[in-house]
């Protein structure tokens, strides 16, 4: 990664933070997503951890560095709601569809995306695409299924690639599907994939897909909302 790039992260996270102070009330839970952008997120919240009630993370690596900045941690099980979800993507298109999950965290991420009224993604300009799917698709497996999936994955055209060593927060393994790309409808796949026996779940967030991108490129921060059509 670049510098340039690392500040571009950066900017992305900070205009979040300053969106979601501006939107949430001093009781409100954010989501915290996983990743080097959402790090910047994390570090620039810590500076108004008492504007908010608490945080809930999608991954014990974001868990452990909020709670390093005295930031509270909460199980998604003990809130109500939550209110704003702030996560960064491997790609993203003009629907705001996603492919997520480059750092493994894919599963909780889905459930808490689910979970929040909104959905704001931070991204560098290297994440925007026309068409997802260059990015290889994280497929979370239970570990008993990893030759099952491989074969149906292999039916539906992809290249599978074990994430060898690689062990999600949930106990299970990661199957990279490349060779997808040009997807085409990113809803009718991520359907796809998710019933097969044996997934968690997997990297295409277009079910739910973000509410609103802040893309950083250019030296400025620009608001994204989906295409429609
Ligand atoms: C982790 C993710 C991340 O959001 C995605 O990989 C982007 O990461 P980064 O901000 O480091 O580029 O889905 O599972």
């Amino acid at each position: 990664m670049t510098q340039a790039q690392d500040q571009l992260k950066q900017d992305s996270a900070e205009a979040a933070l300053k969106y979601v102070l501006a939107k949430t009330s001093y009781d409100a839970i954010v989501g915290i997503g996983t990743g080097s952008t959402v790090n910047y997120f994390i570090d620039a919240l810590a500076a108004s951890k008492n504007r908010i009630g608490g945080t809930v993370a999608s991954s014990e690596a974001s868990a452990q560095r909020l709670r390093g900045h005295g930031i509270e941690v909460f199980d998604l099980n003990e809130v109500d709601e939550v209110a704003i979800y702030v996560d960064g993507a491997d790609e993203i298109n003009p629907r705001l569809e996603m492919i997520k999950g480059g750092g493994g965290a894919l599963t909780r991420e889905k459930i808490i995306a689910a979970v929040a009224r909104e959905f704001v993604c931070i991204a560098d300009g290297s994440k925007w695409v026309d068409h997802l799917g260059r990015f290889p698709l994280p497929v979370e497996v239970i570990p008993m299924a990893r030759g099952y999936v491989w074969r149906q994955l292999l039916k539906l055209g992809a290249r599978p690639v074990w994430r060898e060593g690689v062990i999600t927060d949930n106990g299970n393994i990661i199957i990279d599907a490349h060779d997808f790309y040009p997807i085409g409808s990113a809803r009718t796949m991520e359907e796809q994939i998710n019933n097969i026996v044996g997934v968690v779940t997997n990297g295409l967030f277009a079910l739910r897909p973000a509410d609103l991108l802040l893309l950083a490129r250019d030296g400025s921060v620009e608001p994204v909302v989906a295409k429609t059509t």
